[in-house]
């Protein structure tokens, strides 16, 4: 296995010899891992997942599970969806088999409360010894939602938003980032945060999970920070808002909301899981190969207003 450099050829250290040709070397690939020549790629086969694993947190339904389902469409071999429900919803479960067999890829089903470190550590290393290729992506979608007057809330929900949103989206990226080191994968990881956690939402009390989704932000900086040096890249995408079970719930609590959302948007209307499909396929691929620490604003322009 050789070092790759997009046209130019690293020396033994690490850093690249420019041999005065105008082309950009990424260090980062080029000093730590292997596969083809990024230059070479044909450019949309930058987003190909083809003889790639990749495990979804959040996968029974909603986002987690519309992106997975994408995921086999970009030729992925291998999702593995985990969630703490028993059983994936069954209508989005049955889609995601037909396309699984359409594009020749599998997706299989692990019940796993992601609050339980030792379970994630353990499914996750049972995932890695048993998949017939590289793991190299993870996308932690888990989490939960509550609508609650800051005021009012008891201290028992806000630890609980904590210990999903924040604790154990912390456990299933560290279970990720150490399979990975261990073998030498230069995998990336996708943390789905929310525009939740750079602004308060106007009309909504969701100060429990704006802090939660905020912390995401930070842990995607200094994780990237930590393991960088491993060639393992993490990203947040922070999501506007989306019509799943998550929203169709606080809508249902608060029939006003919608318009308050709608005035919201540059685009006027909300947003579809699978609108969501490009920007974390692009974060999840090859084509993504220099980006890392960042976060992924897709809300139809929200935040910019
Ligand atoms: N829907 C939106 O408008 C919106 C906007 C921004 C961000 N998000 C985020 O996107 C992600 C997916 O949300 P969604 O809208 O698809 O909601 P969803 O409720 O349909 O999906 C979330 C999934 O996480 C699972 N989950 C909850 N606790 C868990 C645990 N302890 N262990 C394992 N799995 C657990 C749930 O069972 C569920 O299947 C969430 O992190 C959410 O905060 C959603």
């Amino acid at each position: 296995m050789s070092p790759i450099a997009t046209g130019v050829s690293p020396t033994t250290t690490g850093t690249a010899n420019l041999n005065g040709g105008d082309q950009v070397v990424d260090l980062a690939v080029a000093g730590q891992h292997t596969g083809p020549a990024l230059a070479d790629v044909p450019a949309l086969d930058l987003f190909s997942l083809a003889g790639k694993a990749v495990i979804v947190t959040g996968g029974a339904r909603g986002i987690g599970l519309c992106i997975g389902t994408s995921l086999l469409e970009a030729r992925c071999a291998h999702v593995y969806c985990c969630d703490v429900l028993p059983e994936p919803n069954a209508e989005e479960w049955a889609k995601a088999k037909l396309v699984a067999r359409r594009f020749g890829g599998k997706i299989s089903y692990t019940r796993l409360d992601i609050t339980n470190v030792d379970m994630v550590n353990e499914a996750f290393e049972q995932i890695y010894e048993e998949s017939e290729c590289e793991v190299s992506g993870l996308l932690a979608a888990a989490g939960i939602q509550q609508m609650i007057p800051a005021l009012d809330y008891p201290a028992e929900d806000f630890r609980r938003i904590m210990d999903v949103n924040v604790a154990g989206t912390f456990f299933t990226i560290q279970a990720a980032a150490r399979q990975m080191q261990k073998r030498q994968i230069a995998g990336s990881i996708v943390m789905i945060a929310s525009m939740s956690a750079s602004i308060a939402n106007k009309g909504l009390t969701c100060l429990a999970y704006n802090t939660s989704k905020s912390a995401l932000l930070q842990m995607c900086r200094s994780a990237a920070a930590e393991w960088g040096q491993y060639g393992i890249r993490v990203n947040t995408v922070s999501p506007g808002y989306v019509r799943t079970a998550m929203t169709d719930q606080l809508l249902a609590q608060r029939t006003d909301l919608e318009e308050e959302w709608l005035r919201g948007s540059m685009l006027n209307r909300l947003s579809t899981p699978d609108e969501y499909r490009g920007p974390i396929l692009y974060l999840l691929s090859k084509a993504s190969s220099f980006t890392t620490g960042a976060d992924h604003l897709v809300d139809g322009g929200h935040t910019a207003y």
